[in-house]
């Protein structure tokens, strides 16, 4: 029998189980092949003992409804920078990856088919430089992978989102308030611009456009003109005013990222000392985003996912990433799929200027 080692790192993302169900159904089908899963990402095979189940029909039918992972997943499981806590408590980052291959190759599995964001695709590069024969399968919620026109989990988010979005433009519109709104995306605004747009908002507050306090004022007071207004804001976790810096609470422990949120008070408290006179709400939405079920689309992107991996793998096209193009689900090299982040961007992003000309502000 040949095996494969399906893992799914980083932060959850609806659609993962139906990724790994994909593989699963399509690996079946042929009959020399079994596909196992490690628990937590790298974990279940740095961890001694070793967690590794057996992906069988009973654990894998009927999981692409479910949100989450069947698998757990982890962000403080990174084998190039291992946390590692010391006496006194703080967490030292060490390089296990050598490790990780000897303990792959003793394993002896003829794939390895790693589900994971930007972070879980350069350790999948760094392994497959190492001699391990993998494919990767990109996530987030995020949507920052460049090489991919479109992750799952990102169309479930976008529509919690606006869900919510919808719910808060119905009472900021009752007591003439400003709502404001925080939505995720560290680094990339994609969440934020697409429920901007799908819900009608008159600002949205991105990573990549820094934002002039005075200037949103400015936009808020037009709404009120006549004594009486609304305002919806929806902000990224990631978003900065041109002088300022992001609200970030210190990195949880042993994790490499410092964790965001908080920015929709900070912005309420900008908007006041700005001289805003009307009254605001904060909302921050947080992990809601991630959970749930995942929509249709995710459903049907992340099962496609699953089989082109499951595809790859029985062609031995290994080092690869499977992707979105123009329509069609293809790969590229783990080289491409790490190169560069998909930020929104000011000169390329068709969506922005829909934005602009649908009168959304930018703070810009
Ligand atoms: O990368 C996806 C993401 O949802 C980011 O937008 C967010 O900053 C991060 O995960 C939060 O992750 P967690 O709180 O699970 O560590």
């Amino acid at each position: 029998m040949k095996r494969i080692l399906v893992l799914t790192g980083g932060g959850d993302c609806p659609g993962l189980n139906a990724v790994i169900r994909g593989i699963c159904k399509s690996a079946r089908r042929e009959k020399d092949w079994e596909v196992y899963g490690s628990i937590e990402a790298f974990n279940g095979v740095l961890n001694e003992p070793q967690e590794i189940i057996h992906l069988n029909s009973k654990r894998t039918a009927g999981i692409h409804i479910k949100g989450g992972t069947i698998l757990k997943t982890t962000n403080k499981g990174n084998p190039i920078k291992f946390p590692v806590q010391q006496p006194d408590g703080s967490f030292k980052f060490i390089d296990r990856s050598d490790e990780l291959v000897t303990k792959l190759k003793k394993l002896n599995f003829d794939a390895v088919i790693n589900i994971g964001g930007d972070g879980s695709q350069k350790i999948s590069k760094v392994l497959f430089e190492k001699g391990i024969p993998i494919i990767g399968v990109p996530k987030t919620i995020d949507n920052d992978l460049s090489a991919t026109d479109m992750t799952f989990g990102f169309q479930t988010a976008v529509q919690i989102a606006t869900d919510s979005f919808d719910k808060l433009v119905t009472t900021a519109e009752s007591h003439h308030r400003v709502m404001i709104m925080e939505v995720m995306g560290r680094d990339a605004g994609w969440i934020a611009l697409h429920t901007a747009i799908a819900g009608g908002a008159e600002i949205c507050l991105i990573p990549e456009i820094p934002y002039d306090v005075n200037k949103l004022v400015k936009r808020i007071d037009l709404r009120y003109k006549k004594g009486r207004g609304f305002v919806n804001i929806v902000i990224s976790e990631g978003a900065k005013a041109k002088e300022g810096t992001v609200t970030a609470s210190a990195g949880e422990r042993g994790s490499e990222h410092v964790r965001l949120g908080g920015v929709a008070y900070q912005l309420s408290k900008q908007l006041k000392d700005a001289g805003c006179k009307a009254e605001i709400r904060e909302t921050v939405l947080g992990h809601v985003q991630r959970g749930g079920t995942p929509s249709a689309f995710d459903r049907v992107l992340a099962s496609a996912f699953g089989v082109k991996a499951f595809e790859l793998v029985a062609e031995k096209d290994f080092g690869r990433m499977v992707a979105l193009r123009n329509n069609t689900i293809t790969s590229v090299t783990l080289e491409e799929a790490t190169k560069e982040p998909n930020f929104v961007k000011s000169e390329t992003t068709y969506l922005l200027k829909a934005a602009k000309g649908l009168g959304i502000s930018f703070g810009d």
